[in-house]
């Protein structure tokens, strides 16, 4: 059983990226349990907080990392890249430095978002690769899940009620757990 740990970007109650992750958890593969972290927590990094200790939603969201096979971020997109609040909690989980080898070497990332717009956060997935690239991590290339038009591809309630993206979305998570399982 692979073990996949999806953390969405947005804290919005109702953001299309946590309804995203939530119909992830919904569609898993057989062979993979995907469980869901927050970033509510995460304090906005300050060198002067760490060097009094690192915040403990900070420690608790790092070990749930470590105790995990793969990381899928469902990433919103603002102004054309990445979001603030949602960087800002990496780079918590990066810090100390010693540890990123730890928390996110060699670490299968799977990134899927969603917006209103047309282009569905391809930007935003864009800019998220310089970050994986500088943590040393595993990026799954294998699959590309970029969901456009989000009001129409969820309703009210946060249920994804578009079925070829529903499609799409089974398929980019078989096919990352499967890179995931080859070690
Ligand atoms: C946005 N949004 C947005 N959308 C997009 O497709 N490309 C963009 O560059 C931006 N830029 C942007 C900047 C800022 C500051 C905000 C707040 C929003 C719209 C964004 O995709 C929309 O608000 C989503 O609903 C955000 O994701 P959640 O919260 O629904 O998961």
């Amino acid at each position: 059983m692979i073990k996949i740990l999806g953390i969405s970007g947005s804290l919005r109650a109702k953001s299309f990226n946590s309804a995203l992750l939530a119909a992830a958890v919904k569609l898993q593969p057989e062979d993979a349990q995907i469980e869901v972290a927050s970033i509510r927590d995460i304090p906005l990094y300050d060198g002067d907080v760490e060097a009094k200790g690192m915040p403990a939603a900070v420690d608790a969201l790092k070990a749930r990392v470590v105790a995990t096979d793969a990381l899928l971020l469902v990433t919103p997109e603002y102004n054309n890249s990445l979001p603030g609040v949602f960087k800002n909690a990496i780079d918590w989980l990066s810090r100390p430095s010693a540890d990123v080898k730890r928390v996110f070497g060699n670490r299968p990332v799977a990134i899927i978002g969603t917006s209103p717009g047309s282009y569905g956060t391809i930007l935003s997935q864009q800019g998220w690769l310089p970050v994986l690239r500088t943590l040393g991590t595993r990026p799954w290339f294998g699959g590309r899940l970029q969901v456009a038009h989000a009001q129409q591809v969820f309703d009210d309630t946060g249920e994804l009620i578009d079925e070829k993206v529903r499609a799409h979305l089974a398929e980019f998570l078989r096919g990352f757990s499967a890179f995931a399982a080859r070690r």
